[in-house]
């Protein structure tokens, strides 16, 4: 599936969508318009303003509050992942160098504040119920962040560890855009569940996808692959391969990993001893097969969120919902 096909058949919401989120966006002030001109000329595929406009016409008619919930879901995205970029040492994004990278450390942060307080400002038209989406949504997204933070020192994740960050820091805001999207239009409480738990999923296996991608140095994400594992992130396709092995190769590879000194700490550097470690790491993945174990598990989330949908009556939008949860398995950016 082609993800812009969708966008064109959204026609006058997606056009709807891309005027509010510029106009949101505008300020006088040549520096701040330098920022968001960069970010909108270098815009990745938008696929929470899709999920939120889809959700609304496959629950009812989409309108200037559906317009305005895709676009703070979009607003409140980039600010996520302009702060991301300071947290993470993120330095390509989208095939082109980060905010962070050309801008610096401080404007990537102040211009996520910018676009977070322009969705806030959107947010006071739309109601009370949509504000409490993404409400959550952020609080969610923070505190999913800052677990991963702490369990990256601890070294101690676990599969159910792993699944409450990623539901925090990624599934939340698809709960967000979904969500709002059908509050937009009125939908009733069986269809503004079915959509939630569809949008719980498709989050679960787009992070997993993302998570395989640092592993997959070969493919062409428009990021940098291998920035997981130098941070002591400890993801699925790693904890997949820890379970194959045997506890005695598991806790080597842990006691491995916390010889790495967070690379963060130290501006980005990685010594050829913790490079020799990663490697190591890399190699324990593919003899255990990680990629492929996480791959069967994302599907496996894939076909939870296409059931989810079962209480929606037909529609071409809900065809193309059911079409967007193979496109999220199988994506290559
Ligand atoms: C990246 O999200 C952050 C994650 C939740 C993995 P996207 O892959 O949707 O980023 P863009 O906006 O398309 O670049
Ligand atoms: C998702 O995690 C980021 C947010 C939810 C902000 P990652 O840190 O893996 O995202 P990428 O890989 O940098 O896009
Ligand atoms: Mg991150
Ligand atoms: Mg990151
Ligand atoms: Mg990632």
């Amino acid at each position: 599936m082609d993800i812009n096909n969708v966008k064109k058949e959204l026609g006058t919401d997606w056009s709807g969508y891309q005027a509010t989120l510029v106009s949101a966006l505008c300020n006088s002030n040549e520096f701040v318009s330098k920022i968001n001109n960069y970010l909108i000329e270098n815009a990745g595929k938008q696929l929470r303003p899709v999920l939120s406009l889809l959700s609304a016409t496959v629950c009812g008619e989409p309108n200037n509050t559906s317009h305005c919930c895709a676009a703070v879901s979009e607003m409140i995205h980039t600010a996520t992942l302009l702060h991301d970029d300071v947290a993470d040492d993120g330095n390509l994004r989208r095939g082109v160098p980060t905010v962070k990278a050309v801008f610096g450390q401080a404007a990537s942060i102040l211009a996520g504040d910018y676009w977070l307080a322009q969705a806030l400002d959107l947010l006071t038209q739309c109601g009370e119920d949509v504000l409490s989406c993404f409400t959550n949504a952020v609080k969610e997204l923070s505190v999913g962040e800052l677990i991963q933070m702490e369990k990256a020192e601890l070294l101690d994740t676990c599969k159910e560890d792993y699944y409450s960050i990623i539901s925090k820091k990624t599934a939340s805001l698809f709960i967000a855009a979904m969500k709002s999207g059908a509050i937009s239009v009125g939908a009733n409480p069986e269809r503004l569940k079915a959509v939630e738990k569809y949008a719980y999923e498709l989050g679960v296996a787009f992070q997993i996808r993302d998570d395989i991608f640092d592993y997959t140095p070969s493919m062409d994400t428009g990021k940098i692959a291998g920035a997981d594992i130098k941070e002591r992130k400890i993801t699925l396709p790693l904890l997949c391969a820890m379970e194959k092995s045997s506890p005695e190769e598991a806790r080597q590879v842990r006691e491995k990993i916390a010889l790495i000194e967070n690379s963060l700490v130290k501006g980005g550097k990685v010594s050829d001893a913790e490079r020799a470690i990663i490697d190591e790491v890399n190699l324990f993945v593919e003899k255990y097969d990680g990629i492929g174990q996480s791959q069967n598990i994302l599907g496996e989330h894939g076909k939870m969120a296409v059931k989810a949908l079962s209480p929606l009556p037909p529609s071409w939008a809900k065809e193309r919902l059911v079409a967007l949860a193979e496109y999220v398995g199988t994506r290559e950016k």
